[in-house]
């Protein structure tokens, strides 16, 4: 869903004529980032379990800093909340200034939650007065990238918070409402012709700038799985010394096995002899039939090896998705496809600061599609390229199937 047109008329949500539709999804999207911040206390929002990881306090502000630093301090007159929010805020923009290292968010326990929050109410007030103002095409474009940034940052706060509870010896839940993964069935192989194709975005509609230009591309003729591989299936993978068969790894994904100790997916427990499970619903049981979650790239690519498959590429991936739907399971997690995180061709970065948005991580990064229950509703799309580098597992990931056509 392209999320910045309307509904059922598709005109722009922020032209003149219909000002009130793009007043009312900033306002959502801001909204479901406190919304997702609500069941944490203080003293949750500080901490940063890994570098990897962002403190909440620093998700809730750093969005704001987007939305102030692309939209708001460009115009003069505009006075920044706080001159010092700029260092402390910026996540990695070169052309921005200097930052806070990544690795150091943890310490910041100044600013107060509440200055933050009123930072926020800061940004809100100044964004509301520009939308109705008008936009011209590029602040509305502009726009709806803060809008789609602030949504990837409901699912890093989620992935971040999922990882820093599974630290605590309380094993606390986030939400205990939080939904179960639902059962998923036998899988079943669709067979794609494939032939010449095309992949990526299309003109119409909100996308970042990784999924275009749409393109031509070849494909042989393969195979791919209608559903995600679960956990019992899983579980035979570890049962078989999944885990400890290097004939299974590629050589990277084999020294991350050794040093790191991988014998299982990231949340997994043994508790006696049943594996337990942490989730932002708290420690339950593994459900063997629900699809299996947070594994690396390389996890992904060993099993997809000893069950005698592979994984999809990005262009299998999407061509299948097309066709044949796969939605059963978009929503449920990322799936991890085998295709390098690259430009596709004739892909240039927009001018200055927020071109290095997406493409200066062009490598030694993995695409995932698809869409995990941490996504926000709406946010994905079947030509949506997620990426994480291959050893990363704190990311809501899974994998689906594919083999040649034989
Ligand atoms: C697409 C999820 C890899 O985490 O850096 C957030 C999303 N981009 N702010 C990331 C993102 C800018 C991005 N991922
Ligand atoms: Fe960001």
């Amino acid at each position: 869903m392209d999320g910045h047109s309307h509904p059922t008329t598709g005109r722009p949500l922020c032209s003149d004529a219909s000002l009130s539709p793009c007043l009312r999804r900033y306002s959502e999207v801001r909204a479901a980032t406190l919304h997702h911040a609500a069941p944490l206390s203080a003293e949750d929002m500080v901490v940063q379990s890994m570098t990897d990881a962002s403190p909440a306090k620093w998700h809730l502000a750093h969005t704001s800093w987007f939305f102030e630093t692309f939209l708001l301090s460009p115009r003069s007159g505009y006075a920044p909340f706080d001159p010092h929010y700029g260092y402390l805020f910026n996540s990695y923009y070169e052309a921005k200034g200097a930052r806070q290292p990544r690795a150091q968010r943890g310490i910041l326990t100044r600013p107060a939650l509440s200055d933050i929050l009123a930072y926020r109410q800061y940004v809100d007030h100044h964004i509301r007065d520009l939308i109705t103002a008008g936009l011209d095409a590029e602040s509305e474009a502009l726009l709806a990238l803060g809008l789609a940034h602030e949504e990837q940052h409901q699912e890093l706060l989620l992935m971040d918070i999922l990882h820093l509870f599974s630290l605590s010896p309380l094993a606390p839940a986030y939400d205990p409402a939080f939904a179960a993964d639902a059962p998923v069935g036998e899988t079943r192989f669709l067979a794609c012709s494939g032939g010449l194709v095309e992949i990526g975005a299309t003109g119409g509609g909100f996308a970042f700038d990784n999924e275009r230009p749409r393109h031509k591309v070849w494909l042989e003729p393969y195979q791919i799985a209608d559903r995600l591989v679960r956990n019992g299936d899983w579980m035979a993978f570890m049962h078989d010394g999944g885990y400890a068969r290097p004939e299974l790894w590629l050589s990277d994904g084999w020294a991350h096995v050794q040093v790191e100790g991988w014998r299982a997916p990231l949340y997994w427990r043994l508790d006696g002899d049943r594996w337990q499970e942490f989730s932002l619903r708290g420690l339950h049981p593994v459900d063997p039939d629900a699809p299996v979650t947070h594994i690396s790239f390389y996890e992904a690519d060993a099993f997809a090896r000893w069950a005698g498959a592979r994984l999809p590429t990005e262009a299998e991936w999407e061509l299948a998705a097309r066709q044949n739907g796969l939605q059963q399971v978009d929503d449920v997690a990322w799936q991890w496809t085998n295709s390098a995180y690259l430009g596709y061709p004739g892909f240039r970065p927009g001018a200055g600061a927020v071109g290095e948005y997406n493409g200066k991580f062009m490598s030694g990064q993995m695409t995932l599609r698809g869409g995990s229950a941490f996504t926000p509703a709406g946010h994905a799309r079947l030509t949506y390229r997620n990426f994480f580098a291959p050893e990363k597992r704190w990311v809501r990931a899974s994998l689906r199937l594919a083999r040649d056509h034989a």
